[in-house]
């Protein structure tokens, strides 16, 4: 008896989005190294924070193709690109990173609608959502270094903005959490 949920051409889009997101991560972590070599301790806690988080979307896509009773292939994750040039290079580069994830998950997302596979298309809705957090964080890390001045940053603006992101939180407030008492 057949019990695989998922249609091969799904199967297949679910695991090089499995791949990808493992390959986010190592993009985070190797960030995460560039910023601590050059002394920003702090920027590189958040993204070192920001590589466990797509080690999780890497998990929860794993489970999901086992669950619904496909083949999961672990393969090689491609390289992380080179280091940033600049803060504010690292931050355009996260920013570009995440838009192009959220593109491959709406291709996922117009793919399990294609085939009325519900399940799947439930699964994406999350990652919908988690993306639109991801590009709110990393556009908030752009405004930040934009007010700190860009590419002309001082060392007093980036010191302040290196402490600032120690303490930054993980998750940006979605707009649908919003209310007119606590915008
Ligand atoms: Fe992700
Ligand atoms: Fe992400």
């Amino acid at each position: 008896m057949k019990t695989n949920r998922l249609s091969a051409k799904l199967a297949q889009a679910l695991n090089e989005q499995m791949t990808k997101e493992a390959h986010a991560a190592q993009i985070y972590l190797s960030y995460g190294v560039w910023a601590d070599n050059q002394g920003y301790g702090g920027i590189s806690n958040f993204l070192f924070r920001h590589a466990a988080e797509e080690r999780n979307h890497m998990m929860k896509i794993l489970e999901y193709i086992l669950k619904r009773g496909a083949k999961a292939v672990v393969t090689a994750i491609p390289a992380p690109p080179a280091d940033p040039s600049s803060v504010n290079n690292c931050f355009e580069k996260v920013f570009e990173h995440e838009v192009d994830n959220t593109q491959a998950i709406y291709k996922i997302v117009k793919m399990s609608f294609d085939e009325e596979d519900w399940a799947t298309w439930n699964l994406m809705q999350w990652f919908v959502q988690e993306q639109t957090e991801e590009e709110t964080l990393a556009m908030n890390l752009l405004d930040k270094i934009k007010i700190s001045g860009g590419e002309k940053a001082t060392p007093e603006a980036l010191y302040e903005l290196d402490k600032d992101l120690e303490k930054t939180p993980d998750d940006a407030t979605l707009a649908q959490n919003v209310t007119t008492t606590n915008p």
